[in-house]
């Protein structure tokens, strides 16, 4: 039997899957949900003779799909995607994201952008009135990245934050690095008064490849249940 928060995510990623025709390209997302769609999918590719592709959002991703028996392409052979299924860190009522805990942020926003439809699975405990207590990762390239964390706060001082602390992820003693190579700072926000503002300012500090503002992208967001319980918002 599964923990509240396993049944949470499974049940949530079990709906959403449910959206899934044959045929069809997906965009495979990261993250312990996401990890319950991809088994999710690999039933039904399996029960029903579904055929589908993926295009996985990260290298852990890419390696689940594969040792489940669904076809993995890349994006540039997918060239565009019917639906991306993936989880988040946090959502709004607009069904703005905060995405990027585990640290797949950039391939996960090419992916989804990419789809005519995303999908978010989430337990409810992600919901939120104000995106930002979830600190906010951001990728910037390895070159000079204390540099560029420096103005990354010195720009979030005149945004319509709370905080403007950030902090290098790691790795154990080590930066962690992300599957294209580069570090994530995650910035200590604490409440976001203007996420659509801020993912565009982010974005003009060079350095910093991606931020893990997902404004726009999703189309629909599953809350899974710990009693089992799934809704829907969109
Ligand atoms: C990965 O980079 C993230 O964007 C994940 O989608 C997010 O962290 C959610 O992960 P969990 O499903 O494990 O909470």
């Amino acid at each position: 039997t599964l923990s509240p928060i396993d049944t949470a995510k499974f049940v949530a990623a079990k709906r959403a899957v449910e959206f899934v025709e044959d045929g069809m390209k997906l965009g495979l997302g990261t993250g312990s949900t996401a990890a319950w769609m991809v088994r999710c999918l690999a039933e039904r590719v399996r029960d029903e003779g579904l055929k589908i592709v993926g295009v996985p959002t990260s290298t852990r991703t890419a390696e689940l799909a594969r040792s489940l028996g669904i076809k993995v392409i890349s994006l540039d052979e997918a060239k565009w995607l019917d639906l991306t299924i993936d989880g988040a860190d946090e959502f709004d009522a607009e069904l703005n994201l905060i995405k990027g805990g585990g640290g797949a942020l950039l391939q996960e926003k090419i992916v989804a952008t990419a789809s005519d439809q995303m999908i978010v699975i989430t337990d409810a405990a992600k919901e939120v009135e104000h995106l930002g207590a979830f600190p906010l990762p951001i990728e910037v390239i390895p070159f000079g990245w204390q540099t560029t964390k420096a103005l990354v706060e010195e720009t979030l001082g005149s945004m319509d934050v709370l905080g403007q602390s950030s902090t290098l992820r790691m790795n154990g003693d080590v930066p962690f690095i992300t599957d294209e190579g580069n570090h994530i700072v995650d910035l200590h926000l604490q409440r976001i008064g203007n996420a659509r503002q801020l993912a565009l300012v982010l974005n003009q500090v060079p350095g910093v490849v991606e931020n893990g503002l997902f404004i726009d992208i999703c189309d629909k967001v599953i809350i899974g249940h710990g009693d089992g319980r799934v809704q829907t918002k969109d």
